[in-house]
């Protein structure tokens, strides 16, 4: 075909309960978030290019493991990555871009749009980025929504909507600044850890707290229940040793002021731990403790669809 032109996408995710314990088989709670990364696919001249501020190394790396996988010649080809997601935020931008360039190279090459191939292969290129990941990013860029991740299976949730159903709680998403650890890193940090029983027992901990988080998605509690939840999950998370000052002061800030918030990802020991996912019955409130502590709020909007073709149905969806 001349002036082929493959453009997909994939979103970037929160981990609303789950992250790190979710490695060691507990179940985690992933929803996708209104932030995307673009991929366009063109012919072009001489060896292959890729245009990216995002991360060319894993984008280069991905390029290969991909070619290997479906077993085709990447060649004569002008990639573009294009990123709305926060990198080194725990939203998943690596994932996004796993899914994302693997999706277009799918296309490209006019393979079955299979879902569940490509989140196999995004998840090996995810290995490069992780070291050991549970799979659980990839997962929930590929398939969208929300979704309970464990041990590799993937279980979708309904979002919850108001007037049907009970609304999601109204979260608040402030930056505790970019974490200089890879997710590498903090998860090769955690796994030096698990071999002590005390950690052991955080990890069985956090899975448990997201358990009863699952329930109160299902069945709103109360707020304080969210909010005792949250806390929780944050501490247990601290205990692991996977959080920073910065993020750790504004944590018990936000307590103070009769709210809650966790860190949503890999987080972060050194600087930042990335984006918090913060609960106040008065969301006002929060906002006025952001803007008076120069904190960046994210208007992060939970459940945009994954993988997804931007220029039209491609052949064979399944
Ligand atoms: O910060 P992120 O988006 O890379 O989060 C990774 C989530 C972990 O649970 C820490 C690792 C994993 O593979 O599940």
């Amino acid at each position: 075909m001349v002036n082929k032109v493959i453009k997909v996408s994939a979103p970037g995710k929160i981990i609303l309960s789950g992250e790190h314990s979710v490695v060691y088989g507990q179940p985690a709670i992933l929803a996708t978030i209104n932030k995307r990364l673009y991929v366009e696919i063109k012919k072009g001249t001489g060896p292959i290019k890729i245009i990216t501020d995002e991360n060319p190394e894993l984008a280069d790396y991905a390029l290969s493991k991909i070619q290997k996988m479906i077993n085709r010649k990447i060649n004569h080809l002008k990639i573009t990555i294009i990123s709305e997601i926060p990198i080194n935020h725990g939203l998943g931008s690596s994932a996004a871009l796993a899914v994302a360039l693997t999706g277009g190279l799918f296309r490209w090459f006019g393979k079955k749009w299979n879902k569940n191939l490509i989140n196999q292969i995004a998840f090996e290129i995810e290995k490069k980025q992780h070291g050991n990941p549970s799979g659980a990013d990839n997962s929930i860029a590929t398939f969208g929504k929300m979704i309970i991740f464990q041990k590799g299976k993937i279980k979708s949730l309904r979002i919850p909507k108001f007037p049907k159903h009970p609304k999601l709680p109204n979260f608040i998403y402030l930056d505790s600044g970019p974490a200089i650890e890879s997710t590498g890193e903090m998860v090769s940090h955690v796994s030096s850890l698990v071999s002590r029983v005390t950690y052991r027992k955080i990890i069985k901990e956090l899975g448990q707290t997201t358990l009863r988080f699952i329930q109160t998605l299902n069945a709103p509690n109360s707020p304080n229940a969210l909010i005792l939840l949250l806390s929780q999950n944050q501490r247990l998370l601290e205990d692991l040793g996977v959080v920073g000052q910065k993020a750790k002061k504004i944590a018990r800030e936000i307590e103070n002021l009769g709210g809650a918030a966790k860190i949503c990802g890999a987080g972060g020991l050194k600087k930042g731990s990335g984006i918090l996912l913060c609960y106040h019955q008065s969301p006002q409130g929060l906002l006025n403790f952001a803007q008076k502590n120069n904190l960046k709020n994210y208007q992060l909007k939970l459940g945009a669809e994954g993988l997804r073709n931007e220029n039209g149905v491609p052949q064979n969806q399944t």
